[in-house]
């Protein structure tokens, strides 16, 4: 049986090739609040393995409350110009300090200052404050490397269920959907 793991890989692969998007590495992921409501956000996808599907972010961001409370995620993916969606549920864990470093290195100074300088979902007191607070990380990092802050690391979305849904326009889309028994990965296709 085709692993859901590689074939994603391969759709994703497929996602980057010519794709008009800007963020190409978009994917929605959802969290469940402490009341019970789903909550969605963009984050970039920065890898894939056997495990499952790594993103970075604040640890102590809304999301990452949310998966320290409740870690199981889900992860939508819709890439229009090759017709694919796809959606995963699974348990978030945090990803290793290490590894959290490796995609700090990977990350341009810029964005290192910027994750520096703020919060992630605090109050903000204005919106001017978003040029001062930049400037003054600028300042306090002047010209030295930017460490990463312990609050900002990853989370690793090990997966449960994964569907791939293959778009036509004549609405006879293919879905098909993986489960992870635990064992190995049981294929069902769906009705669209
Ligand atoms: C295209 C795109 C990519 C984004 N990538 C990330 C990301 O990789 N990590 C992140 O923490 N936030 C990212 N954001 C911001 C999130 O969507 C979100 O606003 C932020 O993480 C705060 O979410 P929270 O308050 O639910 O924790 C991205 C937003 C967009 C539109």
């Amino acid at each position: 049986m085709e692993s859901p793991i590689n074939k994603f890989k391969v759709w994703w692969q497929e996602s980057q090739v010519d794709s008009p998007l800007n963020q190409k590495s978009a994917v929605c992921v959802s969290t469940i609040d402490k009341n019970g409501f789903p909550s969605g956000r963009f984050v970039d996808l920065k890898a894939v393995s056997d495990e499952g599907f790594v993103f970075c972010s604040y640890l102590d961001s809304a999301k990452g409350k949310q998966i320290s409370d409740n870690p199981k995620s889900s992860m939508t993916c819709w890439w229009d110009h090759v017709g694919y969606q796809v959606r995963i549920i699974g348990y978030a864990e945090e990803i290793t300090e290490i590894e959290a470093d490796y995609f700090w290195e990977t990350r341009t100074r810029s964005a290192q200052l910027t994750t520096s300088a703020f919060v992630q979902s605090a109050p903000l007191e204005s919106e001017t404050a978003l040029a001062m607070r930049y400037q003054k990380a600028s300042e306090n990092f002047n010209g030295q490397p930017v460490p990463r802050p312990n609050n900002w690391g990853g989370y690793i979305i090990k997966p449960v269920v994964i569907e791939f849904l293959t778009f036509r326009k004549s609405r006879l889309h293919l879905r098909e959907l993986y489960e992870n028994t635990g064992v190995y990965w049981c294929k069902t296709l769906l009705q669209p």
